[in-house]
């Protein structure tokens, strides 16, 4: 059975990794992988974090299992993240999942299952991810351009152009906040008049939103997902924790699913309770223990509200030192948000970049902002202007 088995190429990403491991250079720049560095370029563990984790360690009294939907207690409080503080409202299903990943194959597994065949339309560029997840689940994808390469910008109106030609019934996705790769989303009154259209169409979100309270900050990255929720009656969000609590490997997000009322509601929550058993059985608790523990205790969620307000800060100081350099122009990164920016160059300049400067980055030309900092900024704004003048 295994002799004929058809071997899949390397993720771009890995293979980037990959290179880079080899490569014995002291001075390389690393800008592909998606996670936050510091200003010493380590993804390291939060303080709050550990304190979790230790205050875990010493009242925890059992591994059993949680639920296939996982904890209420942390579905309850990543929900009171993402919505604001409120009433529970009953026609939304909020699941635990096993990462931002989870969530979304959640979310598509249930809509290959309510409307086999369905489209879903996806704006390019995207986290390369999405195209073959929605593949796998078996879902149709429609492309459609949300990014103005030259200007560096948002394009909204060819997004609203392909979506007025959308049909009832399709699915749009759609990133909460901090775009990957292009860092572009929309302004507050794109939000609005995109819910519009929306809810005018008959068509249905599914946001991923992953970076949460790294563009703007807490409550106005999660506006627009807010302003979908507000105006449509089905609306999909798969969230996250990864990035905004450093907690990558332990696998931690959560699935939104507003329906049209509860009994829609409790039919979807079965759904997805099955859904779950039968891919991972029950999601892993670790990382939603951790998330629980610090939302629970108002001294800890400050120091985590403070430690996210640092890596935004962070992020918004290298767009900044990078848009007013005078060897090269990047202006359009201090208009963006995010960890992400694409960079405007070509395969040939890609190369020029690893082979004679080591600097290293996703194929497409996107660059995660956070492997710069004070010691390497202008060593790379230099190296790409001399890249750009050959
Ligand atoms: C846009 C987007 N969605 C989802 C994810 C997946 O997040 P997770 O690691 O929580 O599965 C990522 C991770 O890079 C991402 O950039």
């Amino acid at each position: 059975m295994l002799e004929d088995v058809a071997t899949l190429p390397v993720d771009a990403l890995v293979e980037v990794g990959q290179l880079l491991r080899n490569d014995a250079r002291a001075d390389i720049i690393d800008l592909g992988i998606g996670v936050y560095r510091d200003e010493h370029g380590r993804t390291s563990i939060p303080d709050v974090v550990k304190a979790a984790e230790l205050h875990l360690f010493r009242t925890q009294e059992s591994k059993a299992y949680v639920a296939p939907d996982g904890d209420p207690v942390f579905v309850e409080a990543v929900r009171g993240l993402l919505l604001g503080p409120g009433r529970p409202d009953a026609t939304m299903v909020c699941v635990q999942a096993p990462g931002g990943t989870g969530a979304l194959r959640l979310a598509m597994d249930l809509v290959a299952h309510a409307a086999p065949g369905a489209v879903v339309h996806l704006g390019l560029p995207s986290w390369p991810n999405h195209a073959p997840m929605l593949a796998a689940a078996g879902l149709r994808i429609a492309t459609y351009r949300h990014y103005d390469a030259d200007a560096g910008a948002f394009d909204f109106s060819s997004m609203c152009a392909a979506l007025a030609k959308a049909a009832p019934g399709d699915l749009v996705l759609l990133h909460g906040c901090c775009h990957n790769p292009s860092g572009t989303d929309p302004d507050a009154a794109q939000w609005q008049q995109l819910a519009s259209l929306i809810a005018n169409r008959g068509l249905v979100p599914l946001v991923d939103i992953a970076y949460q309270g790294l563009g703007d900050g807490l409550e106005s990255d999660a506006a627009g997902v807010r302003r979908l929720l507000d105006a449509v009656p089905e609306v999909f969000v798969a969230m996250s924790c990864s990035k905004s609590f450093s907690l990558y490997r332990e696998r931690v997000g959560m699935l939104l699913v507003k329906t049209p009322d509860e009994r829609a509601a409790a039919r979807v929550r079965s759904n997805l309770q099955s859904l779950a058993r039968l891919n991972y059985s029950n999601p892993p608790d670790h990382g939603a223990a951790i998330v629980r523990t610090i939302l629970a205790d108002p001294r800890q969620t400050l120091m985590w509200r403070i430690g996210l307000a640092a890596m935004r800060m962070r992020i918004i100081g290298i767009r900044e030192t990078l848009a007013q350099n005078e060897k090269v122009d990047l202006s359009f990164i201090g208009r963006q948000k995010g960890l992400f920016a694409m960079l405007p160059i070509g395969a040939e300049a890609i190369e020029t970049l690893r082979r004679d400067h080591a600097i290293y980055m996703a194929r497409s030309g996107r660059i995660n902002l956070a492997g710069l900092n004070d010691a390497n900024i202008d060593r790379f704004v230099a190296a790409l202007a001399a890249t750009l003048e050959r």
